[in-house]
């Protein structure tokens, strides 16, 4: 079996950092968000992984990636030409796949309890499809499953308005090789309204047609860091769960760590306090600051007489003399300060689709 993460797609719900970078890169606990899907298959077995990406993105995403070797696997670059949809997604990459079974995690996706249950579920049960589900109380921005009395899936749906219980395919999905016939013949699948080959309509595809298809619920954690909140949240999450006290950088005598911090390799406190769990990546200088609980800085970033707190920041930003940062996301190469001059006016630099709270 072999494995599909997607790295494209529009971005559009974390814009304006997605003007720049895709957010499969943006980091969430200090590790871009698409570790989490590669780090999952490697751990339940995946060695062969197509990465697909979009026109444009290349340089990108193997810059981040490289061949998989720091893994130990073997990643093989896919075009999808363009962003129309998930079906497509598995469409393109039949050639890479020559008759084997595949699993689509989605890039955006973290199942942090792993999958290593059920890809084993699906490779001894052998049904043609394998979805798994989840409980959401927004599952009407989902593809939701329909059951008939029996637990049946009959039906699986796009983004359903009035979906009749709380279950939702979240982005893991497992087939055979008879997922192609969907894209065949006269009663192929056809674009959705928003203009993508929606993955429901394949698999519904093959419940039509009498392939099994089945439903397995996932008993653990799952995150979707798809917009700006839900990515504040994510960061919360796994800092809590994963953040273990590690410190490779200096503390000088006059800070205090509390609770678990992990600081990386030539990073420097000095004069600060920094209460847990907080991760710190490398070269980053805080000095004569408060860094408070979940919070997580990338490489090079500098906060200087400063408060922060429940934040992300991506690399090299600069803070200076702010009060408190509080339930923010910061893009790379971002620079924040207090401006003395002009007690009474603020001075923005920002780009299109900034969100500022004074
Ligand atoms: C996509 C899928 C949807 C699935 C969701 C999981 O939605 O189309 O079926 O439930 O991912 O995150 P999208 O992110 O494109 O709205």
């Amino acid at each position: 079996m072999k494995a599909i993460i997607p790295t494209g797609g529009r971005g559009t719900r974390m814009q304006p950092l997605t003007f720049s970078a895709n957010k499969h890169f943006i980091p969430v606990a200090n590790k871009p968000l698409i570790f989490y899907s590669i780090e999952t298959l490697a751990q339940a077995g995946l060695r062969d992984f197509a990465i697909t990406y979009n026109l444009g993105y290349l340089d990108m995403v193997k810059h981040f990636l490289g061949n998989g070797s720091k893994w130990g696997l073997n990643f093989t670059y896919i075009l999808q030409e363009k962003p129309i949809g998930l079906a497509n997604i598995v469409q393109v990459c039949a050639s890479y796949l020559r008759g084997e079974k595949f699993v689509l995690h989605l890039g955006d996706s973290i199942f942090v309890d792993g999958i290593k249950a059920i890809v084993e579920q699906f490779l001894q049960r052998k049904p043609n499809g394998l979805v798994t589900m989840i409980k959401h109380p927004q599952n009407n921005r989902m593809g939701v499953p329909y059951f008939d009395k029996k637990d049946k899936l009959i039906k699986y749906v796009e983004k359903p308005p009035k979906p009749p219980h709380q279950y939702a395919v979240p982005g893991l999905y497992f087939a055979d090789a008879n997922f192609f016939k969907c894209f065949r013949g006269k009663d192929k699948i056809k674009p959705s309204p928003r203009g993508e080959y929606e993955i429901p309509s394949a698999f519904q595809w093959m419940i039509d047609h009498e392939f099994l298809v089945e439903v397995i619920e996932y008993q653990g954690k799952w995150l979707d860091p798809g917009k700006f909140d839900d990515w504040i949240e994510a960061n919360q999450y796994l800092l809590d769960r994963f953040t273990q006290t590690n410190i490779k950088g200096t503390i000088d005598k006059n800070s205090q760590l509390e609770n678990r911090v992990s600081l990386d390799k030539k990073s420097q406190i000095i004069s600060s306090q920094i209460r847990g769990p907080v991760q710190i990546g490398k070269n980053v200088k805080i000095v004569n600051s408060y860094i408070g609980p979940y919070t997580s800085i990338s490489n090079g970033c500098q906060i200087i007489d400063s408060s922060i707190e429940n934040s992300v920041l991506m690399e090299n930003v600069n803070v200076t003399d702010v009060k408190l940062i509080d339930n923010s996301l910061i893009g790379k190469d971002s620079e924040i300060h207090t401006n003395h001059q002009a007690k009474r006016s603020h001075i923005f630099f920002v780009g299109e689709k900034s969100q500022i709270s004074l």
